[in-house]
């Protein structure tokens, strides 16, 4: 796999880079796709990037070097949940898919506690949602209006999630949607 997974250190050395990602590129289906400095800092010193939840990592390719960043998130939950950005450059092509096996991969070697690993993103994030499929994740919800959008109409938060089992396996296990009748 060309993907290694680096821990990096938000408070001290990795701090100016990480600044510096987060304020140089765009992140149009995020909360805040433009965040300034001192947001990125406040979060920093918060511990949004490395606390008892949260674990934060540059994905560097073989190739490519350093193509963007991933951060483990609810790591207390039995469910945790990740934040995927490349950097600008290294979108749309394809990468993101063997940034998601990777990431599934080092959660559950990690964790062998852990047995499900689940993402949410926009409905109109189509390259997230391939990138999700691409990966065997299975759709497992779709909250209607349940994103809000700042200065426009909310969109819908899609839930895709993978279990260890089906990692395990390569096999995409599902269910039945309408399990009743009314
Ligand atoms: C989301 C992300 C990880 C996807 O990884 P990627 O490797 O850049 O994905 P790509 O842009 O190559 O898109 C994957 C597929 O979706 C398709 N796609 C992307 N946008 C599309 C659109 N609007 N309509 C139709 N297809 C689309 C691509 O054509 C591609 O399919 P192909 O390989 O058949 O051409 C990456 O773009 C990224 O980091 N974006 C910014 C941060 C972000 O949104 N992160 C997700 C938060 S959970």
């Amino acid at each position: 796999m060309p993907i290694t997974l680096v821990r990096l250190d938000p408070v001290e050395d990795d701090q100016d880079a990480l600044v510096d990602f987060m304020t140089r590129n765009e992140f149009p289906f995020h909360a805040n796709p433009h965040p300034a400095r001192k947001a990125v800092e406040a979060a920093i010193a918060k511990g949004a990037y490395r606390d008892e939840d949260n674990d934060s990592f540059w994905i560097h390719h073989t190739e490519h070097g350093r193509i963007g960043f991933l951060r483990f998130e609810d790591f207390r939950d039995p469910t945790p949940m990740f934040d995927l950005r490349l950097d600008g450059r290294f979108r749309g092509r394809g990468l993101g898919v063997e940034v998601l096996q990777a990431a599934t991969h080092h959660l559950f070697t990690a964790r062998p506690d852990i047995h499900r690993f689940e993402g949410q993103t926009r409905e109109d994030n189509i390259a997230m949602r391939k990138t999700f499929m691409r990966c065997g994740w299975l759709k497992e919800a779709h909250y209607r209006e349940g994103w809000p959008v700042h200065g426009g109409e909310p969109v819908a938060s899609v839930a895709y999630a993978i279990l260890r089992r089906d990692w395990e396996t390569g096999q995409t296990t599902t269910f039945v949607w309408e399990d009743l009748t009314a």
